[in-house]
């Protein structure tokens, strides 16, 4: 066995569902968004239980439109953690927006309400709160979606993470103004590429379908197939080319029949990961919480406990076969934003803390009991040999 591939970081759970779908549309002729990326969205919006649900082609796409539809632009900045994928932040760049930044939680990888709090207090002319379910693990929503109440203004969840994240108050994604979920090749459902945007209101939803196709006033759909079928449409304004192709939203259909399934056995696994390292003292377990998806397996190392660091405990068990990950490098790291904001690292100490500790493991539902035990004897192991007591 080639130990370098042991435990790959990811597979996708991809069956003869999802291959008979596609070959169904490759068959039909219709590849583009049609009849099939319709039923996709109303399946998914079914799920979460959302009035609409929108097919773009990445949730970077999804959270551009959602913003430009909830009115951020050119001097209405966007509040956000500097804990996420560039894409949460550098979808408000484009739309010539400013990013303000919140610290997250100390104990979790969501943004911090507090935060959120004293920068809406420092900064009253923020137009959006874009809080990141981090890893699945739901952000304190009623928190902020209360102060946005109190500031008018608007809530923009980046749900990339968090499918099917089911919270009392419903899923993830569904709980402010808008959510945008991701259905890139290692999400918890995937069309290869691709994303939803969830949405309460029929003049978001309008604005967002039009934008995710050119601006032009009638689905491509419904020009070739409806009864008044013909080449006439309108724009009344320049939008962008973010559809969901039929080809990939079969895709999508045939995973979202399996979601719950594919979720229980993540969990599963997180929870093997759970019961192996809640004893070892140089580790901490993942920040948990009412409905975690259990996207990522996010381990913390203590580095107190340890002569190594991240770094070298992430290379040891790459050398060792198991393909780990980071989540994520903070923007106050990257040098676009540490630039144009001339952000601080110690502004940020709960990210700071949490990002030169955590470790992502493998954590996907066709794991076998093989490879989680492989996991869990090469964390172990690694750990035990860096002891420092
Ligand atoms: C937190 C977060 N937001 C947004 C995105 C963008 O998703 P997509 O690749 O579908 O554009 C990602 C991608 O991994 C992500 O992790």
């Amino acid at each position: 066995m080639n130990t370098k591939s042991a435990v790959p970081f990811f597979r996708p759970a991809l069956g003869t569902e999802e291959e008979q779908a596609v070959l169904e549309v490759m068959r039909s002729g219709w590849l583009t968004t049609g009849k099939i990326a319709l039923e996709f969205e109303k399946e998914f919006a079914s799920f979460v239980g959302s009035p609409f649900a929108l097919g773009v082609n990445s949730a970077t796409s999804g959270l551009m439109l959602a913003m430009e539809a909830c009115g951020i632009g050119p001097g209405a900045p966007i509040l956000t953690t500097p804990y996420t994928f560039v894409s949460t932040a550098t979808s408000a760049l484009h739309l010539g927006a400013e990013v303000v930044y919140a610290d997250i939680e100390p104990d979790s990888y969501c943004i911090s309400p507090e935060k959120i709090a004293e920068q809406l207090a420092r900064r009253p002319e923020i137009k959006a709160i874009v809080p990141v379910h981090v890893g699945g693990a739901v952000c304190d929503m009623k928190a902020i979606t209360g102060l946005a109440k109190q500031h008018g203004i608007a809530v923009i969840e980046d749900a990339a993470h968090s499918f099917p994240s089911l919270t009392s108050a419903g899923y993830a994604g569904t709980l402010g103004d808008a959510g945008v979920f991701s259905f890139y090749a290692n999400k918890t459902i995937t069309t290869g590429e691709g994303g939803m945007v969830c949405v309460h209101s029929p003049a978001l939803a309008e604005r967002i379908s039009r934008l995710r196709m050119h601006g032009i006033d009638r689905p491509v759909w419904d020009r070739y197939t409806s009864k008044n079928a013909s080449w006439e449409y309108d724009v009344t304004e320049a939008g962008w080319k973010c559809n969901l192709p039929d080809i990939l939203a079969a895709i999508g259909r045939a995973q979202l029949t399996k979601a719950q399934s594919l979720f229980e056995k993540r969990k599963a696994i997180a929870e093997k990961y759970n019961q192996a390292f809640a004893s070892l003292d140089f580790l901490r377990l993942p920040p948990d919480g009412q409905g975690n998806a259990w996207h990522l397996y996010l381990l913390r190392i203590v580095p107190a406990k340890l002569t190594i660091g991240r770094d070298v405990f992430s290379s040891l068990l790459q050398a060792d076969g198991i393909g780990v990950s980071l989540h994520f490098i903070p923007h106050f790291q990257m040098t676009l934003f540490k630039n144009k904001y001339a952000l601080r690292a110690q502004d940020f100490p709960n990210a700071l803390r949490q990002f030169e500790t955590t470790i992502t493991l493998p954590l996907w539902p066709g794991m076998t009991d093989d490879m989680i035990d492989r996991v869990i004897q090469a964390v172990t192991a690694t750990g035990k040999a860096h002891y420092a007591g």
